[in-house]
């Protein structure tokens, strides 16, 4: 099993699309079971897994309070967090607007565990439930990225080449640094350059990337207009339009990304 978060301080910049998308192709076309976690408050992935439908399930972040709660650090019901999808092979753990009262403090003073999530990876691995866990996180360092980077194996960090991007990044690639105190296996799989589209200055942006990042830089995912589209229709773009530029390119960083788990590739950075 394989547990990935999919992380970015930047709003907007395809993180849950990527989530989704993933973990649609993982199971749909390589028929690995997949569990996704909503760490983000918005709840983007969990209203697009569920249709919409208003989740009266344990979620993420009373799974994160559990540990004052019950004294331990996961609870014996952990199994409850667990909901299946619309997509066969995808189950989810949901987020919720409570996960927004979270912040990085939370951890500070013992209100949520930052290692309940590792805790729950650990029993998900000995029981043989999934091959793996994607992780969709919020665009800020709070008490729910930091459990998932506690929790993961591996950060994708989907990237839009603009110049904010590039600031943003020496920070992010810090602070995952930082996370390896605790988590030492931790590594970036790579960046996923996403609404890519053909301007001489995205290209030269990309190739500045390549040099300069230190990490892997996965083959971009084009910019398509499906994706927007994708999102009313509640489908991933695997069933919803797979011949889409940015269908294809799913399917073709999927791909890559598993080539390089296979040969332990990715910069360990
Ligand atoms: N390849 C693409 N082509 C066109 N639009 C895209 C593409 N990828 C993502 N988008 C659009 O960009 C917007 C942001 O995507 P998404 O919600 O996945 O970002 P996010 O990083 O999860 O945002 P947040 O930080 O708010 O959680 C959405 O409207 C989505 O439809
Ligand atoms: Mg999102």
């Amino acid at each position: 099993m394989k547990t990935t978060a999919i992380l970015n301080l930047k709003g907007g910049v395809g993180k849950t699309v990527t989530a989704i998308n993933a973990a649609a192709i993982l199971a749909g076309d390589y028929g690995r079971s997949t569990l996704v976690i909503d760490a983000d408050s918005q709840c983007n992935t969990t209203d697009f897994l569920l249709g919409g439908a208003a989740p009266n399930v344990v979620t993420l972040a009373e799974l994160l309070r559990a540990a004052k709660l019950t004294g331990r650090s996961l609870p014996e019901n952990w199994g409850e967090v667990i909901v299946g999808t619309e997509l066969e092979k995808v189950d989810l753990i949901c987020g919720s607007d409570q996960l927004m009262d979270l912040d990085l403090s939370a951890v500070k003073t013992g209100e949520v565990s930052a290692t309940v999530l590792r805790d729950l990876v650990a029993k998900l691995e000995q029981a043989d439930l999934y091959k793996h866990v994607l992780i969709d996180c919020p665009p800020a360092f709070n008490a729910a990225s930091a459990a998932a980077l506690v929790a993961a194996d591996e950060v994708i960090i989907p990237i839009k080449l603009d110049a904010f991007a590039i600031q943003g990044m020496a920070n992010l690639l810090r602070q995952i640094n930082n996370m390896r105190k605790i988590n030492p296996g931790l590594r970036v799989a790579g960046l996923l350059p996403t609404m890519w589209y053909m301007d001489p200055i995205i290209l030269q942006m990309e190739d500045e990337l390549r040099k300069t990042a230190g990490v892997k830089v996965f083959t971009p995912i084009r910019r398509s207009d499906k994706v927007n589209r994708m999102t009313f229709e509640q489908e991933p773009l695997r069933v919803y339009s797979p011949r889409s530029a940015a269908g294809i390119d799913y399917r073709a960083f999927v791909r890559e990304w598993l080539e390089d788990q296979r040969f332990g590739g990715g910069a360990g950075k």
